[in-house]
């Protein structure tokens, strides 16, 4: 399988790690024999080598100087193509989308995905923004040119909140999901609960590496409702605009409030709610009191969860990490062995469309 990596940082270099760590055990558990052709940045430069290149050699390289420009050169190498001749050149089977996107427009994102698919490409992204604001388009386009598109970590990373309940759960008629979908805010109402303030706790979350380079995004929760409508699409196969989900953050909870509930035995959680009745699906994402003994008051840090009420199996709950490099990487690699078992005829059903 050749790989095209369009965005090459900290995900990105993370998921080339694990190609290499697991080079062995994907051959040998799942046939899987991977080769990165192709990477293109803005920022570190792009090269292609239509034989692959040597991943241990290329990761060394951008980290010793911040560019693949060094990357030692043979008479088949190119370097310099922007993103989209990467995309159309490469003649990769598969792009990981991996850059850095306006999660309001979706781009460069969004642009990637359309030229991957209509050069017949499957595509692999963590990025939030094309799929919460074009799933459909998206989803018909890849079906259309019968390719494969995953994004398995636009929520909650590499802890599979959009596989698990179309495969694993399927049969269930999921009620609603209930979850706490970001990283940065539970990290913060977790340390306001021991005194720290909202002010404080933000900083050490962002020297952590959870915020999100705005941190707007987290602490107002436009983060949590993108991830919303991805639920909704995904699970329920209704479009919700990510605008028209009602949304409040955590920036009007003070220490006082959180001590407050804690002498009722309660907690204050960023929840992310999306229910279905008849067919009509609504979401909201807000900041909600929740009795202590309530599965997702026991959440907490940056740990993420999500609750799935099922008509059969009762309440299932996912608990992981949400958020970091590895994590991140490793929902690349889930959808990475689904897109290769799917192109054997060997899908086991479900989760991200074809
Ligand atoms: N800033 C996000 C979080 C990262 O804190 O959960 C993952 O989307």
């Amino acid at each position: 399988m050749k790989i095209a990596m369009i965005g090459f940082g900290g995900v990105g270099q993370s998921f080339a790690e694990i190609l290499e760590e697991k080079h062995q055990e994907l051959q040998q558990n799942y046939g899987l024999d991977v080769e990165i052709v192709a990477i293109s940045d803005v920022m570190k430069g792009s090269i292609f080598h239509p034989g692959g290149l040597n991943i241990a050699e290329l990761l060394e390289c951008v980290k010793r100087t911040g560019s693949v420009e060094s990357y030692p050169s043979s008479s088949q190498t190119i370097k310099g193509w922007n993103s989209i001749e990467t995309i159309e050149k490469s003649q990769a089977d598969v792009v990981i989308e991996v850059t850095y996107t306006d999660v309001k427009t979706g781009e460069p994102a969004l642009t990637h995905c359309h030229r991957a698919f209509e050069t017949g490409k499957s595509v692999i992204t963590t990025n939030k923004g094309p799929v919460a604001l074009a799933y459909q388009e998206l989803t018909e386009k890849a079906d259309h040119h019968g390719v494969f598109f995953g994004f398995e970590g636009t929520v909650m990373s590499g802890t599979p909140a959009l596989r698990l309940p179309l495969e694993t759960l399927a049969g269930n008629e999921i009620k609603e999901m209930r979850g706490i979908l970001n990283g940065t805010t539970n990290y913060i109402l977790t340390a306001m609960e021991s005194g720290m303030t909202l002010k404080q706790a933000l900083e050490k979350a962002q020297a952590l590496g959870y915020a999100e380079a705005d941190p707007t995004s987290d602490l107002e929760a436009y983060d949590v409702r993108y991830k919303a409508a991805i639920l909704s699409n995904h699970v329920y196969g209704v479009h919700l605009d990510p605008d028209e989900i009602f949304c409040a953050g955590i920036t009007g909870l003070s220490v006082e409030d959180i001590k407050e509930a804690e002498k009722a035995g309660e907690k204050w959680k960023l929840l992310a709610r999306i229910s279905q009745n008849n067919g009509n699906v609504k979401a909201t994402v807000r900041p909600e009191r929740i009795k202590e003994d309530d599965l997702l008051a026991r959440v907490s840090g940056a740990t993420n969860a999500i609750v799935y009420e099922c008509d059969l199996s009762g309440p299932i709950m996912l608990t992981g990490a949400g958020a970091g490099l590895k994590e991140t990487g490793f929902s690349l690699l889930i959808d990475l062995i689904h897109c290769h078992k799917q192109k054997q005829g060997t899908k086991i059903g479900g989760g991200s469309h074809s």
